[in-house]
């Protein structure tokens, strides 16, 4: 029997309307647009007027079935990538599953912070070929705005909020998931922390945490710039392919310091790394999602011939992750 081979169908995205440049931060504290342009290559970010991670995400998956004459009854799997649930049950893959009818998903959320996407598609990807049904819905969706403490400056600046997603298919052509390389590291987890909860109940009198986000951003710093050129070169040697046959290598856009720094220890040009982080600063799980779907409304991907992409992510956990796919 042919192996079931897997291939992203189509892709979306969907942000909230409202965009807030660094000068409308600089009024709302002590910070400059030329600190934050420097140190991290964020213009702008979309920020949420109230809607939730699964008001994001259910636009998000409209966007990936538009115009793609889909039966949702066809859709056997929905995982969304997030760190920032609308609350801890139901999951906002399950609100998606209802909205979109799909009523033939399993449903479930998948935490593994900025490197949720890359995990969610890599564990869809498997899923999927044991299932009985076509497709596949992978979303990674943040609403990071609720989870930031606005009086720190250090981190509030950085973040933004949207959702995107690609939904897979089983297919006859040629497989597109070619190598990976996932890894966490436990013990640096207090380098980023979020919503974090203390056990209170009659039995304990525990003060209440904040919950709000934290991070040791010189920690991540030096982590990620260490630990993904090292992952991105073990799916190429794994794979037996060059950097120069890789048409893209498309990074969790958290910082564009961080992505020059990747190129140049790669030795390669940065011209194969798209960036969108100016627009919309660093949207954790939803960051490349949101990047594949602009590069492929672009006509850059899913076009008329074999691209190699990598996709690359590091977050929370810590979780970092390289894939490799060979698409068209
Ligand atoms: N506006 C103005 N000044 C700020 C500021 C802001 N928003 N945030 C911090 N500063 C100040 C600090 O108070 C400090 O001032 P001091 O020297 O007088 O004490 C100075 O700027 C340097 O702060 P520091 O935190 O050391 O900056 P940095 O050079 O490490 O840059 C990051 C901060 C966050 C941009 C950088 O560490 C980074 O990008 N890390 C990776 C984070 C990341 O990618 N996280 C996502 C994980 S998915």
């Amino acid at each position: 029997m042919e192996p079931i081979k897997i291939k992203i169908h189509s892709t979306g995205k969907y942000v909230p309307e409202k965009k807030v440049s660094n000068d409308d931060l600089s009024k709302w504290m002590d910070t400059s647009h030329e600190w934050i342009y420097k140190r991290t290559g964020i213009v702008t970010r979309h920020l949420s007027e109230g809607e939730d991670t699964s008001d994001l995400c259910i636009k998000a998956s409209r966007n990936v079935l538009e115009g793609r004459s889909i039966d949702p009854e066809d859709i056997g799997l929905i995982i969304v990538a997030t760190m920032t649930p609308d609350g801890q049950s139901p999951s906002v893959a399950s609100k998606v599953q209802a909205a979109i009818k799909a009523t033939n998903a399993m449903a479930f959320d998948l935490n593994a912070a900025c490197s949720g996407f890359v995990y969610a598609l890599s564990t869809a990807e498997k899923m999927l070929r044991h299932m009985h049904l076509p497709y596949a819905l992978v979303l990674g969706g943040e609403v990071m705005s609720k989870a930031i403490d606005w009086s720190d400056r250090k981190t509030a600046v950085l973040f933004g909020d949207g959702a995107g997603g690609v939904l897979l298919k089983k297919s006859e052509e040629d497989e597109q998931f070619l190598t990976e390389d996932l890894h966490a590291n436990g013990n640096k987890g207090y380098a980023l922390t979020s919503g974090e909860k203390k056990v209170s109940n009659p039995l304990v009198d525990t003060q209440e945490a904040s919950g709000f986000l934290t991070m040791d951003g010189r920690e991540i710093f030096n982590f990620v710039t260490k630990s993904i050129p090292k992952s991105i070169n073990k799916v190429l040697t794994d794979n037996d392919t060059s950097i120069e046959e890789v048409d893209y290598v498309l990074l969790h856009q958290a910082n564009a310091r961080i992505i020059e720094i990747v190129a140049k220890k790669l030795g390669c040009s940065i011209d194969k790394f798209p960036m969108n982080i100016q627009t919309y600063g660093n949207t954790s799980a939803a960051s490349l999602p949101i990047l594949i779907d602009e590069l492929a409304k672009d006509n850059k991907l899913f076009i008329d011939k074999k691209q190699k992409i990598i996709l690359s992510a590091f977050g929370g956990g810590l979780t970092w992750g390289t894939l490799l796919l060979e698409i068209n």
